[in-house]
């Protein structure tokens, strides 16, 4: 029975990439290409430690591994050749890459009531919003294009809980970058890790699959 008890939650921020759509795969297979063409190793691990961070700073890890040093004017041209490569993933974007567990989990905390909102490093996450429909879903949207400082820096989340007029302790946010989590918890925001970011300890709740949102944020509110 539905009880409108004061929900802990008012909000959610949601990570983009990799939360709500798997384009983490395309930033792999991105990379991957540029990382092949200059002959630097790259594989999962490495991939992991790009989730979460910007495009500039993905380049700075991948080149670790490289045997050459590279001018700043070259290092540019090749987070250009990246981006070039993973617009084109982007495009072939639709609705149907988003899962339909995501739609009805973002459906149920709407209509009970929460705000929602994007916190995401990339400065394509609204072209990707777009692409697969979910534009007007989102009551905030806080990325890449506006912040100064990346994960784990709080900003970004920051931002986003202040457009919903909402304060940190009053959102939850849901992340599957280790930094994610990390930039959350310096926020003051309750962190919910899922995929990669459930191996580590930092997160208030580790989740497998997004729809046990319903019971972590919903479950003061339809409680018995
Ligand atoms: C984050 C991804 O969401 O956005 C990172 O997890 C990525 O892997 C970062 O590097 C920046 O993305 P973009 O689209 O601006 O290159
Ligand atoms: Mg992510």
């Amino acid at each position: 029975m539905k009880k409108n008890i004061t929900a802990k939650y008012k909000g959610v921020i949601f990570d983009l990439d990799g939360v709500i759509v798997h384009t983490d795969k395309m930033h792999y297979a991105a990379w991957k290409s540029l990382a092949d063409r200059l002959e630097i190793p790259f594989d999962e691990e490495v991939n992991n430690r790009l989730r979460g961070v910007s495009r500039t700073e993905s380049l700075e890890i991948i080149l670790e591994r490289s045997a050459q040093v590279y001018s700043d004017a070259q290092k540019l041209r090749f987070s250009e050749e990246k981006n070039e490569s993973y617009l084109r993933y982007l495009d072939g974007l639709s609705p149907h890459d988003v899962s339909p567990e995501v739609i009805d989990t973002l459906r149920l905390l709407k209509g009970a009531g929460l705000k929602i909102a994007i916190g995401s490093s990339s400065k394509n996450a609204k072209t990707i919003l777009k692409n697969v429909g979910l534009t007007d879903f989102f009551d905030a949207v806080s990325d890449g294009t506006n912040i100064e400082k990346t994960k784990p820096d709080p900003e970004v989340f920051l931002k986003a809980a202040a457009m919903l007029r909402l304060a940190p302790s009053e959102c939850a946010v849901v992340e599957d970058a280790i930094t994610g989590i990390e930039a959350a918890v310096r926020g003051g925001f309750t962190a919910i890790a899922i995929g990669n970011a459930a191996s580590s300890n930092k997160a208030e709740f580790n989740i497998t699959s997004i729809s046990e949102l319903q019971k972590i944020i919903l479950g003061d509110i339809y409680a018995e």
